[in-house]
């Protein structure tokens, strides 16, 4: 595995030596687990390079976040990729990726805006002038991210077409603890007792899911039924939870194979979001 720490010097080597291999690509904060680790074994699988980035995204981040405590594990992020056979870890500093006075993208007004945009407005700007520089980075034939930052993943999908980029965009499943905890680095962030509250999240929406498979199918009776499950576990501060379609679009009806189930929800200074596709 060779690490590189300037984007020239990726560019030039994938340019130099992989000029006519598919080339695969995750992008990460780091702090990687077994939902990382999935999306670069199906990129291996899938392609003949892959590139792993690691870059915590600062324009990404709101004023107040979790920026400055956000995890940082490079050296067992390290072991991670090269036990995954990860070709190129790309690991650069700030000042590698951003100037003083950038060319900036907008997130569209209006998936941008709702739900996530709507709680950590700016937060898609960031995501998505991140995402962008380290396509033309990478340049890569596909790229891999999980459903379970599902808006992230449709308003990418969006860029790529938008902006007519020649990039495949690969949706990868929720990766889950045996107790059904979807898995993210900032559950290092919860006390135990919190981590257990935690756990009502994935069960309300498997409750929901089964409700769904039994024929439900009011979105705000569904809805309901997940508050119920996190008012139960003393998840007081819950952000959202909606019922939308893959555009975004809020549903009072469920389509099947055309909704997903979104909630958002806080537990103590700790942010937790996971969903449901149908
Ligand atoms: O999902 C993430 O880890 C980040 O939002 C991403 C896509 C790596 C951009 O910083």
């Amino acid at each position: 595995m060779t690490i590189i720490t300037q984007a020239r010097s990726l560019q030039e080597n994938l340019k130099k030596n992989h000029k006519n291999s598919s080339v695969g690509f995750v992008p990460t904060m780091g702090a990687l687990h077994a939902g990382h680790k999935s999306l670069i074994e199906l990129s291996k699988k899938e392609n003949e390079i892959t590139v792993v980035s690691i870059f915590i995204n600062p324009t990404q981040f709101l004023a107040g976040e979790d920026f400055d405590k956000y995890p940082q594990k490079f050296e067992s992020d390290k072991k991670i990729c090269e036990l995954c056979k990860v070709d190129y870890l790309f690991y650069p500093q700030i000042d590698t990726i951003y100037t003083k006075d950038e060319v900036l993208i907008k997130a569209p007004s209006y998936k941008g805006f709702i739900l996530e945009g709507e709680n950590r407005p700016g937060h898609f700007d960031g995501m998505l002038q991140i995402v962008l520089k380290l396509f033309n980075i990478v340049h890569p034939t596909n790229a891999y991210f999980g459903k379970k930052d599902a808006q992230q993943l449709i308003l990418i999908k969006q860029m790529v077409k938008n902006l007519f980029l020649d990039i495949n965009i690969v949706e990868c499943d929720i990766i889950r603890e045996a107790n059904g905890l979807a898995l993210s680095s900032r559950n290092s962030y919860l006390s135990s007792i919190e981590y257990t509250q935690a756990l009502a999240i994935s069960r309300s929406l498997e409750r929901a899911a089964k409700a769904i498979a039994n024929g439900q199918r009011d979105a705000l009776a569904i809805q309901a039924l997940i508050k119920d499950i996190l008012t139960e576990a003393e998840i007081s501060n819950i952000e959202y939870i909606q019922v939308v379609n893959r555009d975004f679009e809020p549903l009072t009806t469920i389509e099947l194979k055309n909704t997903i189930l979104l909630i958002a929800v806080k537990i103590g200074t700790t942010r937790l979001i996971d969903n449901f596709w149908l």
